[in-house]
């Protein structure tokens, strides 16, 4: 991919001192140690370019940011907590990307306790959200990994999902309103709190989960809960990996549909997390094929603990479980949960690996698992696959590592006969190849290979009615001229 741009621009350096003078040094950062940071991936996998990095304190201020892009054939990559798995964040053009970061837009506007809701900046960081609900004895559900840098427009903008989804839903749900800034700089203020509206087509839903392609969210309208009173934590060893659905349907049923998560983790994972942390104490839990971790949460004065107690019997009974390990503390409950999040770490730690974000019908997620390793085994016997993740929503991590010091083009070719054999089988399941973290830079060409001639003819019409002239994250979900040179990926 070469940039197709025409830049107006010819002289960089005249342009980026136009940029300080008009926005200030604090907003502009140019140099390359600066923007560094926001170039590159997560995992460091790969590193991008642009102009400049933009770091607006206001709506008023990214509209402007907008306008003057679109005045000189820019485009406009926003950003978040850089958190985000499929590169939909990194710009890929030193003269014709600007990167616009969130980050300075981090106010809580309100908590509205008596309307269960809040309205926050884009740039909030998501646990930060979480704990200023919480001291006003409300809960944002929306959980995972990432949420110590993670902010709440990047959560919208991939609708995220997490470790909460069986319970509360994706992102989309929580969402009640939603303030964006659109293609040539005019402010939508969509930020209503109500319920219940169908005053015509539900336009906020456009935005979720478009990656940055249709608009800049810059505010948000939340939807809360009241916060859980009491959470029990379980690591639930099973007998076969197979069971794991009749475990999860039991666990439902038997804990009234309090189960606010449901974690498959292979022993893999508990190496792993070692791996991120060695200082991690595991449990003493049998060895076994395959973990669940389990969350039951209520509010008022329920008590959980005879709930889970018994369904533990009934699945030991059953003969589902072998053995479990029910916290007896928040602070054991935190450090079962460790084990799950130093997972990403260990695996990151291990350096360039395969790693999906794969959906099946919940009622296939066993055989679709034991598919996956078994060809796995047979075809790449040196990598090691870890499966693991949400499972009661039919969404699995499918990781593959490849052993260690292999050559680059090795490594790369084992990979993808990894992603080539793991999406073939999910195909076969009609299942997706993105359940949750979007389709970004990295998955651009596999969405494209799996998209119907309808759907090809919608998504390019809302995008030609949002943004004609591709000045919102071009290349990040579909092919754009305006894409800059290639990312490293696999
Ligand atoms: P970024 O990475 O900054 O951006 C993501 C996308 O959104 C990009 O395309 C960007 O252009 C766009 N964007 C960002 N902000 C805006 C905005 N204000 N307006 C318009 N577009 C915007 N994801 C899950 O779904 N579930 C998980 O369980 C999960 N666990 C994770 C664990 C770890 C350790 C890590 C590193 C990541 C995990 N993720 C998970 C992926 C990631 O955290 C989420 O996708 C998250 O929602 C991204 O938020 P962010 O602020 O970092 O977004
Ligand atoms: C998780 C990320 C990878 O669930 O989505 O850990
Ligand atoms: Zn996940």
């Amino acid at each position: 991919m070469s940039a197709a741009v025409q830049t107006p621009n010819p002289d960089p350096v005249a342009l980026r001192q136009m940029m300080v003078d008009r926005f200030g040094p604090r907003s502009v950062l140019t140099e390359a140690a600066d923007t560094r940071r926001y170039r590159r991936d997560w995992h460091g996998d790969a590193e991008g370019e642009a102009v400049a990095v933009l770091r607006p304190a206001s709506t008023a201020e990214v509209a402007e940011i907008v306008r003057f892009c679109a005045e000189r054939n820019l485009a406009v990559v926003p950003q978040g907590g850089n958190t985000g798995l499929v590169l939909g964040g990194i710009p890929t053009s030193a003269d014709g990307h600007v990167l616009l970061s969130l980050e300075r837009m981090n106010r809580i506007r309100t908590i509205d306790a008596a309307d269960f809701s809040a309205v926050v900046e884009a740039g909030c960081v998501l646990a930060a959200i979480k704990t200023a609900v919480e001291a006003e004895d409300l809960f944002f559900p929306l959980s995972l990994g990432a949420e110590g840098s993670c902010q709440i427009g990047g959560n919208i903008s991939t609708n995220a999902g997490g470790i909460n989804v069986l319970r509360y839903g994706m992102t989309r749900e929580m969402i009640l309103g939603l303030e964006v800034v659109l293609a040539d700089g005019t402010i939508w203020n969509g930020l209503s709190t109500l319920r219940k509206n169908n005053s015509g087509v539900d336009l906020k839903q456009l935005f979720i989960g478009a990656e940055g392609t249709l608009g800049i969210v810059t505010a948000a309208a939340i939807r809360l809960v009241p916060k859980p009173t009491r959470t029990e934590t379980a690591l639930l060893a099973l007998a076969d990996r197979s069971d794991v659905m009749a475990l999860y349907a039991l666990a439902r049923r038997e804990c009234c549909d309090l189960l606010s998560a449901f974690e498959l983790v292979p022993p893999e994972g508990m190496m792993l997390a070692k791996e991120a942390d060695p200082n991690l104490a595991l449990p003493q839990i049998a060895p076994a094929p395959a973990y669940a971790l389990i969350d039951v949460s209520a509010t008022g004065s329920l008590d959980l603990k005879p709930l889970v107690e018994r369904f533990f019997e009934t699945a030991m009974e059953r003969g589902l479980v072998i053995d479990g390990v029910l916290a007896s503390s928040e602070s054991q409950g935190a450090d079962l949960w460790q084990i799950r999040d130093g997972m990403n770490e260990g695996q990151a730690k291990r350096g360039v690996h395969l790693r999906t974000d794969l959906s099946v019908p919940p009622s296939k997620v066993a055989p679709f698992i034991q598919e996956g390793m078994e060809e796995i085994a047979r075809c790449l016997p040196d990598c090691l696959p870890v499966a693991y993740g949400h499972v009661g929503d039919g969404n699995i991590h499918f990781n593959v590592l490849p052993p260690a010091g292999l050559e680059r083009a090795e490594r790369d070719a084992q990979l993808k006969t990894a992603k080539t054999i793991l999406q073939a089988i999910v195909d076969r399941y009609d299942g997706g190849i993105s359940a949750e973290h979007g389709v970004g830079r990295l998955k651009r060409d596999d969405f494209a290979t799996r998209r119907s001639p309808v759907q090809e003819r919608l998504l390019r019409g809302v995008k030609a009615l949002l943004d004609p002239r591709e000045m919102l994250n071009p290349g990040c979900q579909l092919p754009s001229a305006r894409d800059g040179r290639d990312l490293t990926v696999f």
